[in-house]
């Protein structure tokens, strides 16, 4: 009898097993699998869990929030963030080439995770403990994509900012390993997550770094943020996140077009909306959204969002388009 409470305490107590009193630690992205899996982990051995957050400057408006506040008021973890905005947007400076963005801000992670990894186990040590665990979210259509057999460290690192390359100084604690998304889902719900993180749409590790066509500026990001923000409150007052699959916002920054606002003419970027249907994302339909819909977004943006004075509609299917803009 496959239930979610049978899954909760199954792990709880796999886990309890694994790690004994040892100390463990976990990163979260920001996305639904971390954030399930360290509450598992939480459940089992409290205190000795310590989770790191990154905060690249690249998530969405609130996001980071809900890992600081909400997510830590839920589960109670002890939560480590590494505030490194900055490091990111000098990183990504002058740099508009897509795989140029991905390589650096999967590179700049990876270097954030391991200081912040450094601090902890430093702390650990002056306590007279270590950290011999490293929790990650790995899901079953995951370990079957890569063949991988117990304790494969299975990364789609180019795919993945929130996975880490193998680490030999950690031993893994997977608790998804045997789930498909909509248990883990179930899951969180089952711990007490908050809705926000359980029911994210799938959101690309490197962010809004790669929905933002050109460099990377904390003013575009600012842009973005703001636009993005109206088209997913929108697309949930509809009632449509369910028919949705995910929804990229994407800015357009290299591009300009006039515009007339008031009594003035502007010269401002388009924002795209890019909302698509999908099973699993290697293909995908565009959502046939309704027009009250977009008009609505549409005004909400130009009017409330400085420097955008044009909203478009993505109708590629894909192939030949990638959900994602990068
Ligand atoms: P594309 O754009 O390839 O996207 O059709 C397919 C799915 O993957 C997500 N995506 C990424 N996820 N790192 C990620 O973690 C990435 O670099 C990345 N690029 C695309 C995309 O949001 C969609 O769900």
């Amino acid at each position: 009898n496959w239930t979610t409470g049978n899954i909760v305490e199954e792990q709880v107590e796999r886990i309890r097993e694994q790690i004994g009193d040892a100390r463990v630690i976990c990163g979260l992205s920001g996305g639904v699998d971390s954030a399930v899996a360290a509450a598992l982990v939480q459940r089992a051995v409290g205190d000795q869990l310590t989770c790191v957050f990154v905060d690249h400057g690249l998530l969405r408006e609130g996001e980071a929030e809900q890992v600081e506040r909400d997510y830590v008021a839920a589960t109670g973890v002890n939560l480590y963030v590494a505030n490194e905005q900055e490091r990111f947007l000098s990183a990504l400076a002058g740099v508009s080439d897509p795989e140029q963005k991905r390589k650096i801000i999967g590179r700049e992670f990876i270097r954030a995770f391991e200081e912040a990894e450094r601090a902890i186990i430093a702390e650990a040590k002056a306590a007279g403990e270590q950290i011999k665990f490293l929790v990650q979210g790995t899901l079953y259509p995951d370990v079957v994509e890569s063949g991988g057999g117990e304790g494969t460290a299975n990364i789609k690192s180019h795919h993945n900012v929130g996975g880490l390359p193998e680490d030999l100084r950690f031993e893994l604690v997977e608790p998804l390993r045997a789930l498909f998304k909509d248990e883990v889902r179930a899951v969180g719900r089952q711990l007490g997550l908050p809705e926000v993180i359980v029911g994210r749409q799938p959101f690309p590790g490197p962010g809004l770094g790669i929905r933002i066509v050109g460099e990377v500026t904390a003013e575009r990001l600012e842009i973005l943020r703001k636009a993005d923000a109206i088209g997913r409150a929108e697309l949930t007052a509809a009632g449509l996140d369910n028919e949705v699959w995910q929804m990229p916002v994407v800015l357009l920054a290299d591009v300009r077009s006039v515009g007339v606002q008031g009594d003035g003419r502007t010269y401002g970027h388009p924002i795209v909306l890019r909302p698509v249907s999908s099973e699993d994302a290697m293909t995908a339909d565009w959502s046939r959204l309704p027009y009250e819909l977009l008009a609505k977004i549409s005004n909400r943006i130009t009017n409330e969002v400085d420097g955008v004075n044009r909203v478009v509609l993505d109708v590629t299917s894909k192939p030949p388009g990638t959900i994602e803009w990068e």
